[in-house]
């Protein structure tokens, strides 16, 4: 697949009103090519709208975009996208095989391609041995696997997921992401929906915050949702040991917690070193994005909870 540089979505001032309710109102953004891009925002944000405007489901009451270089709703382009919706049901007396069949017919998929394309596809999503059952007897977060297996079916250049994880276990979504990091290598650039933090943090390029029809922040994970945090939970470290650990970037200490900003992983064991070298006891080490949930709630406007008291 020859990968073009032109912006796979790039939308600008779109504009959806229903009603009285402006469920778009002015959103711009762009996802480029070959990259997971996660779409953030609470219930009611206007995510799922977005994807209706982009496959032309629904028409906007203004502003202007392109999809795949083509005009919003154009069905060329809409051919190379692969779409799982938000809440589908495939017919139940269908076989998985049969649904992919359909999908191949809409999307125009030549013969010859299609047993192998059908193999690929179970394949990914972990269906390989249920071709031939009724989707019927499927559970669930199999429904979910089957429709993630028809998003990808025509090796799409852009894979538009609204939710893909609703139904799905730990070990579904942590499969999803594997499929969604190989369908990346394969080419495609994914357009992540999703109102759950966890989902998109470990699996996205980069985020947009979408909030009562804007995006209030674009970007990167980090310049988004804030830095990355190490915590080390330890005795009290005197003055002259703290500034030897200057080394190791931006410093604060909270209480019994040490917190390092953006530390990078491999430099972990090192910094744990020099606190032994110190002769500081460590209980423990936490990395993560501690204030991503409060962040989140900043930016779409929403003051934190006040914590219990
Ligand atoms: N067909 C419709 N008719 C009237 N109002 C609608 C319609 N579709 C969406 N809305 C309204 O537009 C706003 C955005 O809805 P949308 O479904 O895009 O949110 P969402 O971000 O996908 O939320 P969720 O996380 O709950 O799926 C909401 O206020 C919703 O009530
Ligand atoms: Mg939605």
């Amino acid at each position: 697949m020859t990968r073009s540089t032109e912006p796979v979505i790039d939308v600008t001032d779109l504009r959806k009103r229903y009603g009285r309710v402006d469920a778009l109102a002015g959103l711009t953004m762009a996802v480029q090519p070959g990259e997971i891009f996660g779409f953030l925002g609470p219930n009611g944000a206007g995510k799922t709208t977005t994807v209706k405007l982009l496959l032309g489901l629904a028409r906007p009451s203004g502003g202007r975009g392109t999809l795949l270089g083509e005009p919003l709703g154009d069905r060329e382009a809409r051919r190379r996208v692969g779409y799982l919706p938000e809440l589908f049901r495939f017919q139940p007396w269908l076989r998985a095989r049969e649904v992919l069949a359909l999908h191949a017919d809409l999307i125009g998929l030549p013969g010859a391609d299609r047993a192998r394309r059908f193999e690929d596809s179970l394949g990914l999503v972990g269906l390989a041995d249920r071709a031939g059952s009724a989707v019927g007897t499927f559970s669930k977060g199999m429904q979910q696997r089957l429709g993630l297996g028809v998003a990808l079916l025509g090796e799409p250049a852009l894979v538009i997921l609204d939710e893909p994880t609703s139904a799905l276990d730990p070990i579904g979504r942590i499969d999803v992401r594997a499929i969604l990091r190989t369908a990346r290598e394969r080419g495609a650039a994914i357009f992540l929906n999703s109102h759950l933090l966890s989902e998109v943090e470990q699996v996205c390029d980069r985020v947009a915050i979408v909030d009562r029809g804007r995006v209030v922040a674009e970007g990167t994970l980090a310049a988004v949702l804030g830095a990355q945090e190490t915590r080390v939970r330890c005795e009290a470290v005197d003055p002259a040991g703290l500034a030897s650990l200057a080394a190791f970037g931006p410093l604060r200490v909270e209480g019994r917690e040490l917190v390092f900003v953006d530390l990078l992983e491999p430099r972990v064991p090192d910094l744990v070193a020099a606190l032994v070298d110190l002769g500081v006891r460590i209980q423990a080490v936490v990395s993560g994005r501690e204030s991503l949930e409060r962040r989140f709630l900043e930016l779409v406007g929403h003051p934190p909870p006040e914590a219990p008291t």
